[in-house]
């Protein structure tokens, strides 16, 4: 079984950005620059953010948090998103999700300008993906497709079973892989909590991709021998023997799937750190003015 080792993909690509990165600074030229936008205390959305900054600094970027309080109101969090978007020293920038409840998240991705949105979440890049223009493409299904392009994972005619159906990773990387392009030229199954004989759908997958949100749903008799299997869950479970009480698994049973898979993500140490280095991969084409100019 090859595992497919997103930490190591993910430096590799760090560092062929940063080498991108001196060749412009060796023209005279700003570096890139990527904002976030943190409200609250969530410790899961402040360890993403402590991430995504750590990650800038490794490929040479400038980096900007701004970090408010969870009583911000709306018209507060649209002052800030404004301000990001008329900022010419910014490239681009993330509102990290999730928002405190009273805050409409869709009103908030809505005014983005979409030359600034490196996560892909902007209805104008979704639709760009979809209809195959240059776009930013959400942060998690680049990562993917990232991984399986590094380790050559055969997509063309090759049957994707999907489990999950979200904005931000089931549906656009469903969409991605059936694309006529490598990766993709796939035959795309979109699974979800409707899905019947769901099993017997994952089984005939060549490969497939986990995005449920359940620790271990997807067990060894669920896939078929020689599969790739890349699981996207982060999922926190009480584990008394380490320090912090609790550890992080994916949406696979790890253990038996192994046994079985051709291919294989780790978690942690997947597919999160190629979200990571693709949030950089968007913010070095926003720098470039590739997409919008
Ligand atoms: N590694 C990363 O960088 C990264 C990035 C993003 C998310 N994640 C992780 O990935 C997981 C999924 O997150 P998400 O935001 O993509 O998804 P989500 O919005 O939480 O939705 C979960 C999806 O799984 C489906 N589902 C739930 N139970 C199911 C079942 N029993 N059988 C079949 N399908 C089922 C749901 O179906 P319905 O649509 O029918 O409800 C839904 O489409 C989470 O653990 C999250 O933390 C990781």
């Amino acid at each position: 079984m090859q595992l497919l080792d997103g930490v190591l993909v993910a430096k590799k690509i760090k560092a062929d950005l940063l080498q991108l990165v001196k060749a412009e600074q060796d023209k005279g030229k700003r570096v890139p620059h990527l904002a976030a936008v943190l409200i609250g205390d969530h410790p899961a959305s402040a360890s993403y953010i402590k991430n995504k900054i750590r990650s800038c600094a490794e490929a040479g970027y400038e980096s900007t948090l701004i970090h408010r309080d969870s009583s911000i109101t709306k018209e507060g969090l649209l002052e800030i998103v404004d301000g990001l978007n008329r900022n010419e020293a910014i490239d681009g920038y993330i509102v990290q999700l999730p928002l405190p409840r009273h805050i409409d998240e869709q009103e908030i991705l809505l005014a983005i300008d979409p030359k600034k949105d490196v996560d892909g979440f902007h209805p104008m890049n979704i639709g760009r993906m979809v209809i195959g223009l240059p776009a930013y493409v959400p942060a998690t299904p680049l990562g993917i497709l990232k991984l399986i392009e590094h380790y050559r994972i055969p997509t063309e005619g090759k049957h994707v079973v999907v489990i999950g159906r979200s904005n931000i990773v089931g549906t656009p990387v469903s969409l991605l892989l059936s694309r006529k392009a490598y990766p993709g030229n796939a035959t795309v199954t979109l699974c979800h909590s409707k899905s019947t004989d769901l099993a017997e759908m994952s089984r005939k997958a060549d490969i497939l991709i986990a995005a449920i949100g359940t620790p271990h749903f997807v067990k060894a008799d669920m896939i078929k021998d020689g599969a790739a299997v890349i699981d996207v869950g982060m999922n926190q479970i009480a584990d008394p023997a380490s320090k912090k009480g609790h550890r992080l698994v994916g949406d696979v049973d790890f253990e038996g799937v192994s046994r079985k898979a051709a291919y294989l993500t780790p978690v942690p140490g997947g597919v999160g750190p190629m979200t990571v280095c693709a949030l950089m991969i968007n913010t070095w084409t926003a720098y470039t003015g590739k997409i919008y100019g």
